[in-house]
């Protein structure tokens, strides 16, 4: 929204100020002045009632980053799926996650105390594939993003326990799933327990309007034990047959400019702001300039899940980076600038276009009152 003063308009319209002033009372304004701030509506008519048409034209955005327009086809790539697990309440979303990441941690190459940074990469036994778990469905970065409409994830595993079935926080999950378009995989937990019916839970599913692949539908159904690892190979090649289905791809090439989100963010000390960030698009070096939101970091170092350096992040790994000024805040979006010049321009205009959205709050406050009085 654009405003003007009472005495810029006046000079604008060429119309005397008492005039004008005489003109706005009668609309109900009060306590006019030479600075009192018009809105662009109010403006706009006494304009018109004196023949003027106005153009306010677009305001001066200034410089911000945008995602990559046009990634060339050649470039690319087949990257790992990005997958979370959503289910009921002590279904078994946890124990699924720690079983993943311990087998990744024991399969990994690199021992020792891994660090929790809300995402984790699996390489998957058979197949040797990677996959990317986003561990923390009910964290804040995840309500932003829902918030905003955008996806994250491509693939969500939907966990629902043998001896209990559907229950309500299973049937929210299918909702939040069928209308955010993002791929399913159901497991059914806890299939070591005597009391176990996975058929009932199958069922059950597919009244809840869950195509299930054993009544001939789409979606993947594979039977675990999250406590005993059972079948968990089969989830894990699962989620890689649907993800060459889905044909992920991002390019890691370094004309493309790196684009990701930030999955969480803390304050360490004696190392300042950390935060981990998932990205989507391009490679990630030392010496980067990275934008989030009003802040950006000129990357110090990187390291992955289990605490190694990382020189190159590449799409849908997690990492954590050091080197921000400030702390970016969960589930904003990551643009990569040219330069630290690219991204200070950025924030600026970022921080005027949030100053100017209060100040219209203000004014659009302000005239309301003054209607309600009225
Ligand atoms: P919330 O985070 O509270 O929603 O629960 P959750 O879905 O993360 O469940 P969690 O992994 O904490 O498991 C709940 C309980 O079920 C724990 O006591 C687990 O040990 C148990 N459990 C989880 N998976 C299995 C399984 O496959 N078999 C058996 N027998 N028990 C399981
Ligand atoms: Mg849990």
């Amino acid at each position: 929204p654009t405003f003007t003063t009472v005495s810029n308009l006046s000079n604008l319209l060429n119309v005397r100020y008492e005039k004008l002033t005489e003109r706005l009372s009668e609309m109900g304004f009060e306590e006019l002045s030479y600075n009192f701030i018009l809105d662009q509506e109010t403006a706009g008519l006494i304009a018109d009632e004196y023949g003027f048409e106005v153009n306010f034209g677009e305001e001066n955005e200034g410089f911000d980053l945008k995602p990559n327009d046009n990634i060339p086809e050649k470039l690319l790539k087949p990257r790992p799926p990005i997958v979370t697990i959503m289910g009921h309440v002590d279904h078994g979303k946890t124990t699924i996650l720690d079983y993943l990441r311990k087998s990744s941690i024991v399969a990994g190459e690199h021992g020792g105390i891994t660090q929790h940074i809300g995402a984790f990469s699996v390489k998957t036994p058979l197949s040797k594939k990677l996959i990317t778990f986003l561990d923390t469905p009910g964290h804040a970065a995840f309500l932003k993003m829902r918030e905003r409409g955008a996806v994250m994830t491509d693939i969500v595993v939907l966990v629902v326990a043998a001896d209990d079935s559907v229950m309500p926080q299973t049937k929210e999950a299918i909702k939040h799933i069928k209308k955010s378009g993002v791929s399913l995989i159901i497991a059914v937990n806890k299939c070591d327990k005597e009391n176990s019916d996975p058929e009932k839970v199958i069922a059950d599913l597919a009244a809840n309007g869950i195509d299930v692949e054993d009544y001939g539908g789409e979606t993947q159904t594979v039977r675990v034990s999250g406590l005993t690892g059972l079948n968990m190979d089969k989830l894990e090649e699962s989620i890689i047959t649907l993800s060459e289905i889905l044909d992920l791809k991002a390019s890691s090439d370094k004309k493309t400019a790196v684009e990701g989100w930030i999955i969480e963010s803390q304050f360490k000390k004696g190392m300042g702001p950390l935060a981990t960030v998932l990205i989507r698009q391009g490679s990630l070096r030392n010496g980067d300039i990275i934008v989030s939101g009003k802040t950006y970091a000129k990357v110090r170092s990187m390291k992955d899940e289990a605490g190694k350096v990382v020189k190159v992040a590449t799409p849908a790994t997690p990492i954590e980076v050091w080197g921000w000024k400030d702390l970016p805040e969960a589930g904003d979006v990551v643009l990569q600038a040219k330069d630290e010049k690219q991204a200070k321009e950025t924030i600026e205009t970022r921080t005027l276009r949030e100053e100017r959205k209060n100040q219209s709050k203000d004014i659009e406050i302000m005239n309301k009152l003054r209607l309600d009085e009225k």
